[in-house]
């Protein structure tokens, strides 16, 4: 693949990047959203109503992620930023840390981080890495309404506008271990499409997507350091 020095690139992670990490997926066989209800733990209604049930459900996940480890999909990701000579945005949905822990720099988190509480008052974020449960502090406004940092479903995405700046500008977009299913990330490709840029999806199987140009299927742990291999040697 040929894509020009110093060319504007954006990436779309989802959490097959990090199912090799050990970290469960949400659609997959055996994955979070056939084990849990997503209208008790991923909803702002579910939480007022059992509050309880939905701290569990994030202390459990951020206890699995600070025990996971990058796997070669995240290191190849920080290798490309590195490498890269132009624009370069990382945008994940998933709330693990698992591209920072690779070294990736410029991660943006559109649906929240597992390692962050935010208060439900002042609207504050805050750094968090052991359980969080009902009734801690904020330590801004000092009131006990912190909740987990996550984007529910009905909740807007976290920085929305550098996306949308982002896909504008983008020159390649590349979509990596999502199903493309939950908006507005499934329609960044579109974005991107319509303003010109490259499309590439990589993928454990292709999702089918006719926008995506390119696709690369098998684990993310070896298409991905692949595709950045040939993305750097194509330059
Ligand atoms: N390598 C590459 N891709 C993989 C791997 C792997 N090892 N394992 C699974 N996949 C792919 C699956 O084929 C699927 O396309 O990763 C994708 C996972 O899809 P989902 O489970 O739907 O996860 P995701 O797309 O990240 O979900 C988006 O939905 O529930 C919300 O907020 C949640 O951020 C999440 C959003």
């Amino acid at each position: 693949m040929h894509i020009p020095p110093k060319a504007s690139i954006v990436v779309l992670t989802g959490a097959g990047i990090s199912a090799e990490s050990g970290l469960a997926t949400f659609r997959d066989n055996g994955g979070l959203w056939a084990e849990h209800d997503i209208r008790d733990v991923a909803t702002p209604e579910g939480f007022h109503r059992n509050p309880d049930l939905v701290f569990d459900f994030y202390n459990m996940r951020r206890r699995e992620a600070a025990k996971a480890s990058p796997n070669a999909a995240h290191n190849a990701l920080a290798r490309l930023e590195n490498a890269w000579d132009g624009p370069f945005l990382l945008i994940t949905q998933n709330v693990d840390n698992l591209h920072e822990k690779a070294g990736s720099k410029n991660v943006l988190h559109m649906h929240g981080k597992l390692n962050s509480a935010l208060c439900s008052e002042c609207g504050s974020h805050q750094q968090w890495d052991g359980d969080l449960d009902d009734g801690e502090v904020c330590s801004s406004c000092a009131r006990a309404a912190l909740r987990p940092d996550i984007v529910w479903f009905g909740e807007m995405p976290y920085d929305m506008e550098r996306i949308e700046a982002a896909l504008g500008g983008a020159e390649l977009f590349v979509s990596i271990g999502t199903s493309g299913t939950v908006y507005p990330a499934a329609g960044f490709v579109m974005e991107a499409a319509g303003n010109g840029a490259r499309t590439v999806e990589v993928n454990l199987q292709a999702t089918g997507n006719p926008l995506f140009e390119d696709c690369y299927e098998g684990p993310a742990a070896t298409s991905v350091p692949a595709f950045v291999d040939t993305l750097l040697a194509g330059r």
